[in-house]
């Protein structure tokens, strides 16, 4: 009888992974707190939280009741022209607690698309605000013309506003729209020609901030929307940023009507320490999208929230502002309820001691950690949140230096599952993790030897 991973071998297609060089995936049965256990019964330590989602760890109970009795009421019904409970509840509870003046909830399945719903979203609302368009399908089949398109583009009494603003070495995802809003890098290089323009200004420091806040002064009026990831930028290689210049810069854009749109799919939830990284910042975005924590981890769903500004440009008698966009999942119900079960558990006061203390413990690790000494260099060490990451000087910087997969595998060898992005290690535990298990990490890498 051939194993789990022999069978894997050949049939799936892992994401990220050069296959001819990959080591045989590791089969893992169930998962419990911070830890996966493989079929052999041995156990990792989760220290990524399964690429930054289960923030309470895996197989939560509470949250696997929720599951199981929504699934037994409604697994799934299409949302337009119907609506459930458990949608309407999260949009109820989200508009409370997100960082500035949102009024929908527009649901999908994932970051990528909640980002692609946000750009379309700002790209529509300027075309809806200035433009007239007709169909003209039915005018042109008379004529016996060309009616491919059908539609045309009649009038547009204001500036169409085209240009895009993102930050260099931005992530936002897979699909098209967000692999175009992010850095051009190793991920984007082979569709590089059918990526729209978009211009890519550094993070605001000391020494750019002015430079940048002329830039959108001469550059304002012509940008639709800006998008960004509120001060981390996760897979560009965890680099953190300013929030009081990020908010400078935020001023100056905001003072152009230019729509920002926090991208928070990952700094969501506590991870940077307050709710939403938009809370350390005093401009709040136009739009915001959410996943990976949104349901705990647990089940795949997407949000992205507008304002009422934003909203309005849509709702019109007519039907051509109408955002036709949405996905065959859109606001599953059984993902809608382990978001609302994940929110009922970010709510205890339990959760919030554990963030607390997770920060503490890595605040005391980096401390502790060496820049150098005779087994390992490191550099940057930085943290926000419950999130830690440092550079190992080995190869030179990249995602593709190897050393990250050298990592993996020691890691793995004592029960610890970690992947940095190529040489820059980071730690982003489930809130769940117990003191030991952190310490378990931490003493990895302080005794690390490459
Ligand atoms: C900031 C940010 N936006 C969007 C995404 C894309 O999310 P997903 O992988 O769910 O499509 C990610 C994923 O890492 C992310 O970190």
């Amino acid at each position: 009888m051939p194993s789990l991973t022999e069978r894997d071998k050949e049939v799936i297609w892992h994401p990220y992974t050069q296959h001819k060089t990959m080591l045989p995936p590791i089969a893992i049965e169930r998962g419990e707190g911070s830890l996966l256990f493989d079929e052999n019964n041995n156990n990792y330590i989760d220290a990524i939280s399964s690429w930054w989602v289960n923030i309470h760890g895996h197989a939560h109970p509470y949250i696997a009741e929720k599951i199981f009795e929504q699934a037994k009421k409604l697994e799934h019904v299409i949302f337009t022209g119907f609506t459930h409970e458990p949608a309407v509840q999260i949009a109820e509870r989200l508009l409370k607690i997100l960082p500035g003046n949102f009024s929908k909830i527009f649901y999908s399945d994932n970051g990528s698309t909640a980002v692609e719903v946000a750009i379309k979203m700002a790209m529509q609302y300027w075309r809806n605000k200035g433009q007239v368009i007709s169909d003209k399908r039915e005018e042109t089949r008379d004529k016996g013309q060309d009616s491919a398109s059908g539609i045309s583009l009649t009038t547009y009494p204001l500036p169409l506003r085209k240009k895009i603003l993102a930050f260099k070495n931005s992530y936002h995802g897979d699909t098209f729209g967000a692999m175009s809003v992010s850095e051009r890098s190793v991920f984007t290089f082979p569709f590089q020609d059918y990526l729209f323009e978009v211009i890519f200004i550094e993070t605001p420091n000391a020494n750019n901030i002015q430079d940048l806040k002329s830039f959108i002064q001469q550059n304002g009026n012509e940008i639709s929307c800006f998008i960004y990831e509120p001060l981390l930028q996760a897979a560009g290689g965890m680099l953190i940023y300013d929030a009081k210049l990020l908010d400078e810069l935020l001023s100056e854009i905001k003072s152009h009507e230019i729509i920002c749109i926090a991208d928070e799919v990952l700094t969501g939830f506590y991870r940077t320490g307050k709710f939403f990284a938009s809370d350390y910042l005093e401009n709040k975005p136009d739009i915001i999208c959410l996943s990976k924590a949104l349901t705990g981890g647990t089940m795949a769903l997407g949000a992205t929230a507008a304002t009422q500004k934003i909203f309005d440009a849509f709702s019109s008698d007519d039907k051509t502002k109408t955002f036709f966009h949405g996905h065959s999942f859109t606001a599953n119900p059984i993902a809608c309820a382990a978001s609302l079960a994940s929110l009922d558990l970010l709510e205890k006061e339990e959760c919030k001691k554990n963030i607390e203390r997770i920060i503490n413990q890595q605040k005391e690790f980096c401390l502790q950690l060496p820049t150098t000494n005779d087994k390992l260099q490191t550099k940057n060490i930085r943290q926000i949140g419950s999130i830690i990451a440092f550079e190992i000087i080995d190869g030179g910087d990249g995602y593709l230096n190897n050393i990250s997969a050298v990592i993996t595998q020691k890691a793995l060898q004592i029960g610890i599952y970690l992947r940095p992005l190529g040489n820059t290690v980071y730690i982003m535990p489930p809130y769940c993790i117990t003191e030991e298990q952190l310490n378990k990490v931490h003493e990895f890498l302080l005794k690390l030897q490459l």
